[in-house]
């Protein structure tokens, strides 16, 4: 075990988020029906009125709430390592760190924004939060963020996820969150589909139409999200703002930062406040962000006005998509299963700031597999995309001798992925092709808004 581990004590859990908005011109989400930039009163229905606020804010920096500064302690700050075997096994004269999100109570970055959000809801009167959640990633998070808050949770989940991730609906109960399998009876956005097929697998669309019409049709109920919106990339910030120090404390500074992207909210966390500094001209550090080829958003998709959901009920929000109505492969990276992605990480995808990259779930798993094995740690297949690239660039140092120094983002860790790769193993994976077609179709539904 050559591994160096760079930890930081509990007083330095930032105080503030970082808020890259004052830096980038973004264009503002539309109306669906009028299509004139949308409301902030149309937000208020369904979000925290601080969120709402965040979503615009023009300040750079935004003060973390002490109680869920309190609550960040539990598992904050979380560990940077230098990962010094993987480094021997590739051979390359490169540095690699990794920063660790998965020492949180549900495995993940989630809960940096969970416990956030949570925290205003309640504060704002609040008597239940709604949510959707595709592999129960967020949805676990969620519950967790909100039983801290002694806030009951309700969590639509994609029904096919809830058949094949059984664990994850316990671990919600625990935290007392109620599970409702999605499409449900108990919505208008659920109820024709479940009553033409109750066994019909759902979509994160339909998911979402469900926990926004729950949120809206009831009193004192407000709707929380897990990624792409202004607010929940800023929470996330939380883990930059600590890579930095941690840099510091190793005396040395990233050269490229790598991380997979959904909805694009843990590479945003981890990237951020790098990026502010390449903005304003003070560092030339170089960020890839990488998806899955199943679900190309950034590398396959078009920068346009488009739907967060397949219901076609949210704002629309200028991004890279492949279209509200594509339905994304049965990929085991289920957080990456998102049609859109974040318009911050779009906007600095689109001046050049971020470069997208495409990995294929076999290559993903054979690079989780290799870090496992000489890091110990076993990843998410999410992050496991942030790794397969690491590895790759260490290579590229290898052979250009290269002495760069690389980080990249473990945002979980994968002890609720074990079937999946379990078929990796006994070769059950299927290959999955690019969905050519599927994309084509869907984007020819794309609204006609420049
Ligand atoms: C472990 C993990 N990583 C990454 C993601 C992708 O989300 P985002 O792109 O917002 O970080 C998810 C989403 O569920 C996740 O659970």
């Amino acid at each position: 075990m050559n591994q160096l581990k760079f930890s930081l004590e509990e007083s330095e859990i930032p105080e503030k988020w970082y808020n890259i908005l004052p830096l980038l011109s973004l264009e503002p989400p539309l109306n669906p029906k009028s299509l004139d930039p949308a409301e902030k009163e149309d937000l208020l229905k369904i979000f925290a009125k601080p969120c709402v606020e965040q979503e615009m804010s023009q300040e750079s920096w935004i003060d973390i709430p002490e109680k869920v500064r309190k609550i960040y302690r539990h598992w904050r700050p979380t560990p940077l390592f230098r990962a010094r075997d993987l480094e021997d096994m590739i051979g390359t004269p490169a540095k690699i760190y990794y920063k660790y999100e998965g020492v949180s109570p549900p495995g993940s970055h989630k809960p940096n924004t969970a416990v956030a959000q949570a925290y205003y809801n309640k504060k704002e009167g609040m008597e239940r939060v709604t949510t959707e959640t595709g592999a129960g990633q967020w949805g676990s998070a969620l519950s967790y963020g909100a039983n801290q808050f002694d806030l009951p949770s309700t969590v639509y989940m994609v029904r096919i996820s809830y058949r094949q991730k059984p664990d994850r609906r316990p671990m919600m109960e625990a935290w007392n969150g109620e599970v409702i399998p999605s499409p449900s009876k108990k919505t208008e956005a659920g109820k024709d589909r479940f009553n033409e097929d109750s066994e019909n697998p759902g979509s994160l669309g339909i998911a979402i139409a469900e926990a926004i019409e729950d949120a809206a049709k009831h009193e004192n109920v407000h709707y929380t999200i897990g990624s792409v919106l202004n607010h929940v990339l800023l929470h996330q910030t939380v883990i930059g703002l600590e890579t930095k120090k941690q840099f510091k404390k190793a005396g040395d500074e990233p050269d490229i930062m790598i991380g997979c992207a959904g909805g694009g909210s843990s590479f945003a966390g981890f990237s951020l406040p790098f990026i502010g500094d390449v903005i304003e001209g003070e560092k030339n550090t170089n960020f890839r962000v990488v998806e899955p080829t199943a679900c190309p958003s950034l590398t396959s998709g078009r920068y346009r006005y488009d739907f967060g959901d397949s219901a076609q009920e949210t704002p629309l929000i200028k991004m890279y998509t492949l279209g509200h109505d594509f339905v994304p492969p049965p990929i085991h990276s289920g957080g990456l299963r998102y049609h859109g992605m974040a318009p911050i990480i779009s906007k600095l995808v689109e001046e050049e700031v971020m470069e997208p990259v495409a990995v294929s779930q076999m290559e993903m798993f054979e690079a989780a597999l290799e870090f496992s094995d000489v890091e110990g740690i076993i990843p998410a297949p999410e992050p496991g995309h942030a790794i397969q690239q690491t590895i790759k660039e260490a290579k590229r140092c290898r052979e250009t001798g290269e002495e760069k120094t690389i980080a990249f983002l473990l945002c979980g860790h994968g002890h609720f992925d074990m079937e999946a790769y379990r078929e990796y193993y006994s070769d059950e994976l299927e290959h999955i092709e690019y969905p050519e077609d599927e994309i084509e179709k869907s984007m020819d539904k794309l609204p006609d808004v420049e």
